[in-house]
């Protein structure tokens, strides 16, 4: 491995890892101590007096894009009506902060507000006779002017091949700040909406969702498989389907509505840390003329140039790297790589402005690995990403069988859920790939 480009840092903490150690978990206990200060510690674990009722609520409940002051649940149960009960962590104990009433036909999805931000979480839904789903954690974001060190997961490709997904027990047991799902997450083969939102709820019986669902709250954008294997609009998909797949898509990851197109990119921020920009990759191309709409891409531009945040993790779906050494040109209409004068523009824009703190996080390709996006020399020869996962999908062996090429420091075909450790003080991104067994089998401290 060379590190004659930016975003490496050297020394010891900066080489790979050959072998293998447990990941870490919340242990306060920072291997720089310069760094960011970490989160307080939660209080223990909420347990409400009702008793479960594991058949009425299967699915629990979910917590996503939270925010400063609101978060979005998607509920769903065969009870027609409960509440949705919010406790917040106050000196070391949970008071009750929230009770919405939720009416439910199989599934609702509900925007609670008046939250308080960077604060512990657990919520439940109860019924007026005394029962009660289990208990979910979720943080809320960091506010203005707040900053820590942010702990963030991300994976992608829930398939078949690796159920019940330990990486996202794993995960669960990190109690992060929040999981990010870059597409996948269900493989669809509906077309009516009572299907899509049917495979939606079967994946929490898989462990290592529910797991993960009760630890922390998501950030999803979708890949092809939300709605169906590589679409397109007019081809294999009518406007009908492509609608009935969005609906169950947000009914089961709700959404802050972004600015346009179908509302699915949008910006999360946390605080002075980080944004998380969120992008649809998939419901506004065009095969092989455009990737992203006009508006998409000015957005992207835009927010870009305006964060002020220290990091900005761009949601990505499928790889932006340039993948020509590993797959030459096959399939390049699948991915940024087949759309060049798009591709060269927007990293020419985030060269030509000096923009710091973007990391580019994909899925997709079903092996894990940290890339420079593009061959020495290339617009964008700075820029790294992180392929995370696949946390179920079938190993893709043909990147792992590849050697020694500076572009791609890490090739990982082994399961896994990808720990993000963010620094806003030491302006660092530690990055470690997580297995099945919990150990971190390979990790790079990035200085970008
Ligand atoms: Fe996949």
């Amino acid at each position: 491995m060379k590190a004659t480009r930016r975003g490496f840092l050297a020394g010891a903490s900066a080489a790979l890892v050959a072998g293998c150690t447990k990941a870490t978990g919340d242990s306060g206990d920072s291997a720089h101590p310069e760094g960011a200060a970490w989160r307080d510690p939660e209080p223990e674990a909420w347990v409400p007096d009702e008793a479960v009722d594991a058949d009425a609520f299967a699915w629990d409940v979910r917590a996503t894009d939270v925010q400063p002051d609101a978060a979005w649940f998607s509920v769903r149960t065969t009870e027609a009506l409960v509440e949705l009960v919010i406790v917040a962590a106050q000196d070391g104990a949970w008071i009750e902060v929230q009770r919405v009433e939720v009416e439910v036909e199989d599934v609702a999805r509900v925007r609670v507000e008046g939250l308080t931000s960077d604060t512990a979480h657990r919520c439940a839904l109860m019924t007026a006779d005394g029962r009660r789903s289990e208990v979910v954690r979720f943080r809320t974001a960091l506010g203005e002017g707040e900053s820590r060190l942010l702990v963030i997961g991300a994976t992608s490709c829930l398939g078949a091949d690796d159920r019940p997904w330990p990486t996202l027990t794993n995960a669960a047991a990190e109690e992060l700040d929040v999981m990010i799902m870059l597409g996948d997450t269900i493989y669809s083969s509906s077309t009516t909406y009572e299907g899509y939102s049917e495979e939606w709820a079967t994946q929490v019986q898989y462990k290592g969702l529910q797991d993960l669902q009760r630890s922390t709250s998501f950030v999803a954008t979708w890949d092809d498989h939300e709605v169906a294997n590589n679409w397109y609009l007019g081809d294999n998909v009518s406007e009908d389907q492509l609608e009935a797949a969005t609906r169950a898509f947000k009914d089961h990851m709700p959404m802050e509505e972004g600015p346009g197109g179908l509302g699915i990119w949008r910006v999360l921020r946390w605080g002075e840390v980080c944004d998380l920009i969120v992008l649809d990759s998939r419901s506004e191309r065009i095969k092989d003329e455009r990737y992203l709409s006009d508006e998409q891409m000015a957005w992207l531009k835009e927010t870009l140039s305006t964060s002020t945040a220290r990091f900005k993790l761009i949601l990505n779906s499928v790889p932006i790297t340039d993948l020509y050494s590993l797959f030459l040109n096959v399939e390049a209409s699948d991915r940024w790589q087949g759309y060049e004068a798009e591709r060269e523009d927007l990293l020419g824009h985030i060269d030509d402005q000096g923009i710091e703190g973007v990391l580019w996080l994909s899925g997709d390709f079903h092996y894990g690995a940290l890339n420079y996006v593009s061959p020495q020399g290339r617009v964008g020869a700075d820029q790294m990403e992180v392929m995370c996962g696949p946390s179920g999908s079938f190993i893709n062996a043909i990147a792992t069988l590849h050697e020694g090429d500076d572009q791609y420091p890490i090739l990982l075909g082994v399961w896994n859920y990808v720990r993000l450790e963010l620094d806003p003080k030491l302006g660092t991104v530690l990055v470690q790939f997580v297995d099945d067994a919990n150990n971190v089998v390979a990790e790079q401290l990035l200085a970008i």
